[in-house]
């Protein structure tokens, strides 16, 4: 978790720093900090809270002055939040920031304390910086030395910012699974924890690997192996520009984003389709040999945990092959029976989660072949993954995920229907017709759009609930969870999604009168029984909101408010289906006024465990 930045270069060295970490905010809120290097040695700025505490403090105390700094946005591991614990951390001589965590701080720290060192915050980050300035005093005051004498010692995950005191013409990063880009300018030269953070200075950019030390100035960015040689680095280039990580008119990011997934999954599907049919060749797929899985496993957190059970749903009923979904925490403790003969997904928006990068690792050493499906290009699971299925989403910066999901599951459909097909399942002229109907679901998400009105008078009605149920039989059901977790987290309303059959087993002693009820039934063949539990709720007083297929006939002993969508295929109906509970959970967020993009307590990319 965590953001970082650097910027070295002739401009205001703070508003530098403090308008990157403005575009990092999403990876934590708990704290933020800078520092500078300037003629009178380092100076640090640092406040807990949201970066306007930070704005404050930087308007209300001298500014630092100076041409190179580092910066940090927090997501508190170590230590609770709070200036003492925010970042910069470090000594008179060297500052860092931090990504990550160091698992054996702990060591370190009787190491340091044994030589003198005392430490006044509780973070392992300054005990990180404290071992880097042991070596960096103890030997010949060389930065890159001290860099590799503290790399030798420190276990765990990190991307580093890091300055010298003594060099304040330059800053050095380095990193090891938390993510670090270093953004190539004109006579300036940036360092973020991703691309979104200079955007809008530069779309060049280094992708900085595990045992390299990058020393970055501002006419040149030297980047060496750990044998001290030079290492020849291929310039990448962002394909996206900054008005894709502003919010363009709308309130919120989320809101943005939630409006961007036609034009998203336009951009997911359209590379991948030729002549009517699947083509995941071009990701370096081999189609032959996918129908010879014995198994495939969907492994992620979260929503994109969500879309792999989307997935499960989908390429069991197509390809009739079977399909194991697992949270990544599970999956890696869980002992999975995963072999050579198996095919694992990994599915992340930011491909840096560490769970799903864990569980990736694993499923690799027991021999399975490796997909991911990533959308943030470049990262730790798109490098680690044998095939790497982009989404082309762009950046989402709210953390309530809700294109990435999209395109998720739109990826999955073409997964789904290659599955198939080489399976013999269905036959070409079924795939074509699946593929036709996948091709229209971006006007179908843009018709559902249209409901915003009533999502936004349901969420008037809802929003002061205690608590709600979400459900929905078979692929609804995989929806009805997604719906829920994306009310829980940006409402901070209490839900829970359930089968709808599973309730007459427990849950629905919990319906008292007037209590919300999500309800969701598209799906043909289970439609009347989804109802039929739906009346069972209402019946004891459940105040019913049903979003359905359009042929569903909805009496007032049914729902009490209801969202037809566009007539569909079956299978696609979640895609459709997503769009009102987004729209829903988006304003009971923003019309209890809640910070709807950075939710309490969350982080938008989870690198810790
Ligand atoms: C966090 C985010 C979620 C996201 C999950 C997985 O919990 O708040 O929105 O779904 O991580 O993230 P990933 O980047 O792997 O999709």
């Amino acid at each position: 978790m965590c953001g970082i930045v650097g910027y070295i270069g002739t401009r205001d060295c703070v508003d530098m720093l403090v308008d990157s970490l403005a575009r990092l905010e999403y990876r934590g809120y708990d704290s933020s900090g800078i520092a500078v290097a300037g003629p009178d040695g380092i100076q640090v700025r640092k406040a807990a809270g949201r970066l306007s505490n930070l704005r404050r403090k930087l308007a209300d105390e001298d500014r630092p002055a100076g041409h190179a700094g580092i910066g940090h946005t927090r997501w508190a591991t170590h230590g609770a939040p709070s200036d003492v614990n925010a970042h910069p951390q470090g000594t008179k001589d060297v500052m860092l920031v931090h990504n990550g965590i160091i698992e054996n701080y702990r060591e370190i720290e009787d190491f340091l304390t044994q030589k003198g060192y005392t430490f006044s915050s509780e973070t392992d980050t300054e005990r990180a910086a404290c071992l880097i300035d042991w070596y960096y005093r103890s030997g010949k005051r060389d930065p890159q030395e001290a860099l590799r004498g503290a790399l030798g010692v420190i276990r765990g995950s990190y991307a580093f910012a890091v300055l010298f005191r003594d060099f304040p013409d330059r800053l050095y990063a380095v990193r090891c699974e938390s993510p670090l880009v270093i953004g190539l300018g004109d006579g300036e030269n940036f360092i973020g924890s991703d691309v979104t953070s200079f955007i809008s200075y530069t779309k060049k950019y280094y992708l900085l690997e595990k045992d390299e030390i990058a020393e970055i100035r501002a006419d040149g960015v030297y980047i060496r192996g750990m044998d001290g040689h030079l290492v020849e680095k291929k310039v990448q280039t962002a394909d996206w520009d900054v008005s894709a990580a502003e919010k363009g008119g709308y309130p919120h990011f989320m809101l943005k984003e939630i409006h961007e997934q036609p034009e998203a999954v336009r951009a997911a599907i359209s590379p991948r389709i030729r002549d009517g049919l699947p083509w995941l060749e071009g990701d370096g797929i081999d189609t032959d040999k996918l129908p010879k899985y014995r198994k495939l496993f969907f492994v992620a957190c979260g929503t994109a945990m969500h879309a792999g059970l989307v997935a499960k749903y989908v390429i069991e009923r197509t390809a009739g092959v079977e399909v194991t979904v697992d949270v990544a925490s599970e999956f890696r403790y869980r002992d999975p029976l995963i072999t050579k003969d198996d095919l694992f997904v990994a599915i992340s928006q930011s491909g840096e989660t560490a769970d799903t990068l864990a569980a990736l690792r694993l499923a690799k050493e027991k021999g399975a072949d490796t997909v991911g499906i990533v959308n943030v290009v470049g990262s730790s699971i798109a490098r680690e993954v044998d095939h790497v299925l982009y989404t082309y989403a762009g950046p989402e910066i709210s953390v309530a995920s809700t294109k990435a999901y999209m395109v998720q599951i739109a990826v999955v459909y073409l997964i789904a229907m290659e599955l198939a097909l080489k399976k013999g399942t269905i036959s070409r002229s079924q795939c074509e017709a699946a593929v036709s109907h996948l091709q229209e679901m971006p006007d179908v998400i843009s018709q559902v759009l249209e409901e915003k009105d009533t999502c936004s008078m349901i969420a008037s009605r809802i929003m002061n609930a205690e608590s709600l149920l979400y459900i929905g039989r078979g692929l609804d059901y995989a929806l009805s969870m997604e719906g829920s977790l994306k009310l829980k987290e940006i409402s901070y309303i209490h839900s829970e999604s359930y089968a709808a059959g599973e309730l007459k087993h427990g849950t629905i002693s919990l319906v008292t009168e007037g209590m919300p009820v999500i309800a969701i039934a598209t799906q043909k063949r289970i439609i009347e029984k989804t109802i039929s539990n739906i009346k069972e709720v209402k019946a004891r007083g459940a105040k019913v909101v049903l979003i359905c297929a359009p042929e569903v006939e909805v009496g007032k002993d049914v729902a009490d408010y209801v969202i037809h969508l566009p007539k569909t295929d079956d299978i696609f109906y979640p895609m459709a289906a997503a769009v009102p509970m987004q729209l829903i959970a988006y304003y009971c967020s923003a019309l209890k006024g809640n910070d709807v993009d950075k939710p309490r307590n969350l982080a938008k990319s989870v690198t810790v465990e």
